[in-house]
């Protein structure tokens, strides 16, 4: 079994996805998304920014990895009588299925970026955009102290390396090695803009009970908890969990948490 899908598809990431609905909006709602466009969701989950995108509209398709996250999401779009949004199994590396130049726009939030092979990915992307359409992506950024790059960080410490070759998703946050991957698909530097943005996680429980999710149900987070136990660690890695959502956590109540979270936002012009 591939490596980057038994990952995804070994917890459950609508229950995190649940907390990043309203960001997912608003992410949607400013880079313009209108009626009529062609839009590919890459690496879209159970569909937080796909949904948006086809009630604005769009023709949209979603493509995963994860079939339990295509499930989900094909659900989500029968419930909400969306016509023009259908979900479907495929790999950021590799998009055979789809054809040169079919969308308008190409959004990737936090999807793409774990690819394991970021050259074949920036390749796939430009060549499924049509010329004059627009790639959009959101990538967790390295070493920012905001939460999702921690979650990551403390992860990491917990676990054993990671085997030779592999190229950390993470490293999708560092502007040089975007224009990179970019450039050795074919797009020059002056096409491609960065920008900081916010995405906030919003829970209905205590910061705590997030990191029990997380967990529970978030594939890194489950890997890190099990290499930590392998090792009797797993109360240290739940406390250092703790004390990073607890410190991070902006609400006010006992029964809620909300979180920000700085990302890069990548827009490229095919
Ligand atoms: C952090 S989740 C984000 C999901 C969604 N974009 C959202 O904002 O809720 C990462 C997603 O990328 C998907 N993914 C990981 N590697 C992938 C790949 N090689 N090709 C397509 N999707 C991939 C995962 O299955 C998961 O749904």
């Amino acid at each position: 079994m591939n490596p980057n899908k038994a990952l995804w598809e070994k917890g459950d990431f609508t229950r995190i996805a649940g907390s990043m609905r309203e960001s997912g909006e608003a992410l949607v709602a400013a880079i313009g998304v209108g009626p009529g466009m062609k839009v590919l969701d890459l690496g879209c989950g159970d569909g937080t920014t796909a949904l948006p995108e086809a009630r604005r509209g769009a023709e949209v398709l979603g493509v995963d990895i994860a079939a339990n996250l295509v499930e989900a999401g094909n659900r989500r779009a029968a419930a909400e009588g969306l016509a023009n949004l259908r979900f479907q199994e495929g790999d950021a590396c590799d998009l055979h299925d789809l054809a040169d130049d079919s969308f308008d726009l190409v959004v990737s939030i936090f999807g793409a970026m774990f690819a394991p092979k970021p050259f074949d990915v920036a390749k796939e992307l430009v060549r499924v955009t049509r010329l004059g359409g627009r790639i959009v992506m959101g990538n967790w950024i390295p070493n920012d102290p905001t939460l999702v790059a921690q979650i990551l960080k403390i992860s990491a410490s917990y676990s054993p390396p990671p085997p030779e070759g592999f190229v950390s998703p993470m490293t999708w946050g560092v502007e040089d090695n975007v224009i990179e991957r970019f450039a050795a698909a074919g797009v020059p530097e002056e096409k491609i803009s960065f920008e900081r943005a916010t995405y906030t996680f919003n829970f209905a429980g205590a910061a705590s009970e997030l990191v029990a999710e997380f967990r529970a149900y978030y594939g890194p987070t489950m890997n890190a908890f099990e290499a930590a136990a392998a090792n009797g660690r797993e109360d240290d890695l739940r406390a250092e969990l703790d004390a990073l959502f607890n410190a991070q956590n902006t609400s006010t109540s006992d029964n809620a948490t909300s979180i920000p979270a700085t990302f890069l936002r990548v827009t490229v012009a095919v």
